[in-house]
């Protein structure tokens, strides 16, 4: 199939590369001409494993190209949106400016028969107020909506096999059309069993907004658990183990820390409170805000236990902060929780030093007041504290014995719960995780 891509941000340029690798004819279009050039080169704009040897591959075989230029849709039979929502600025609603310039763009080269399938998370009735504007100006085209819920650090793996696909589709006979395009385009997905759900542009829109609020919900759930551990003496880790176990439950995203960040969690529940307050349902989003506020107090407890452990000031005090990006595996440091209590210890006085693997370009951009070192072992030289806030690999495997000899004082904070309490006190550390004894 004829494939056209529209944004090639995180989103679609994974997406672009993998429709070329399940064997369609793929065109990426944006209007960056630096990330086209990139992308066109075989380079990802940012960290995503396993992206540049999909694009290489894609491109070698001659089925991915990517292009500035609009008029590069034309000839495609579906048309994936794969443009940001970023929140807007000194609101909570989502900015929907991406999403119809990069509409109004296209719909010049749509073709009667083609489908409009847009992926980006929009609130809802958004779909509805596009299919009405496809409908004026490209007659016969279908709009369908058909969220995507890759997670950034598996955005290869989330795309080539899904755990399903969501298909908002218009009412009628478009419907059929639709969903037969979309099924040729995941044909290779579809054919291994991955459930698909068909339904109405409202409810899709609604299934991607309703998951991410509850993985924040139960993030924060268990952040809220954390503070009543630490109010009672007890451990948040060993109580998510057991209440995980039950398969109600379930374990994953019970993982309490300095809490959620990122481009998508943060601003995705507050773009829904504003959608549920436009419609009239504001009541039954108002626990989001709580989620939220739980959330951003997981960023202020942190800075709290790190003037703690330095003896009750952070003035003058060296403070190295391991981890800037939102989580492993990835350079983004959108909402950053680690990159925000940086800065608040910052403002409190200590000298903040940053390092991370992959995401301190980005961080620079954003925080250039903090201070930043690339090699862990220089970061972590004569700190009074280590302050460790994003779970990577390498500072997960931190040798507390070996550590020890550069600080000039012995404090850890595990701000994920991910070290090894035990481990780290028998080096004679002072160690504090987040909810744990
Ligand atoms: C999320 C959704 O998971 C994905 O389905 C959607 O398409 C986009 O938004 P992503 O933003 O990549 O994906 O990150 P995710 O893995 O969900 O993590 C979000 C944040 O929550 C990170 O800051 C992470 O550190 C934090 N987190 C996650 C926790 O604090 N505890 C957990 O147990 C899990």
């Amino acid at each position: 199939m004829r494939i056209s891509v529209i944004g090639c941000g995180y989103l679609g340029a994974v997406h672009a590369a993998s429709m070329a690798k399940l064997g369609h004819e793929v065109v990426g279009i944006d209007v960056d001409q630096n990330k086209i050039k990139e992308l066109s080169a075989g380079t990802a704009p940012f960290f995503e494993p396993g992206l540049p040897e999909l694009l290489s591959e894609s491109l070698r075989s001659g089925r991915l190209t990517f292009s500035t230029d609009m008029e590069d849709a034309a000839g495609a039979q579906v048309h994936f949106l794969c443009v940001g929502t970023p929140q807007k600025k000194g609101e909570y609603a989502a900015d929907l400016r991406y999403v119809d310039a990069a509409f109004t763009a296209l719909t010049p080269y749509v073709q009667p028969g083609d489908v409009v399938a847009g992926k980006s998370t929009v609130p809802v009735g958004t779909a509805a107020r596009l299919a009405d504007e496809l409908a004026e100006t490209a007659p016969g085209a279908i709009l369908a909506w058909n969220p995507e819920f890759l997670r950034e650090g598996h955005a290869v793996a989330d795309t080539l096999t899904p755990d399903r696909f969501v298909y908002g589709v218009p009412s009628g006979e478009a419907s059929e059309a639709a969903v037969a395009a979309l099924d040729e385009v995941y044909a290779t997905p579809l054919s291994t069993g991955t459930p698909r759900q068909v339904v109405d542009y409202a409810t899709a829109e609604l299934v991607k907004t309703a998951a991410n609020s509850f993985l924040a919900t139960k993030i924060s759930f268990i952040n809220a658990m954390a503070e009543v551990c630490d109010a009672a003496g007890a451990d948040v880790t060993a109580l998510a183990d057991a209440i995980g176990l039950d398969d109600r439950i379930g374990r994953k995203f019970l993982n309490a820390g300095v809490g959620f960040g990122g481009g998508c969690l943060p601003k995705d529940i507050r773009a829904f409170m504003a959608r549920a307050g436009e419609l009239g349902a504001d009541q039954a989003l108002t626990f989001l805000r709580e989620v939220d506020a739980i959330n951003m107090r997981r960023r202020s407890r942190v800075v709290e236990m790190t003037r703690e452990i330095c003896g009750g000031s952070l003035l003058g005090k060296r403070v190295t902060i391991l981890g800037a990006a939102f989580k492993p595996d990835s350079d983004d440091v959108r909402d950053s929780p680690a990159l925000s209590a940086a800065a608040q210890m910052q403002l409190q006085g200590a000298t903040v030093t940053v390092t991370d693997p992959e995401a301190l370009q980005n961080a620079k951009g954003r925080f250039p007041e903090l201070g930043y070192e690339p090699v862990t072992e220089h970061a972590i030289q004569d700190a009074h504290a280590l302050v460790l806030l994003t779970e990577w690999k390498e500072y997960r495997a931190l040798d507390p014995v070996a550590v020890s000899s550069l600080v000039t004082e012995k404090n850890i904070i595990d701000g994920r719960n991910v070290l090894d309490p035990a481990a780290w006190r028998e080096a004679g550390w002072t160690y504090r995780g987040m909810g744990r004894p």
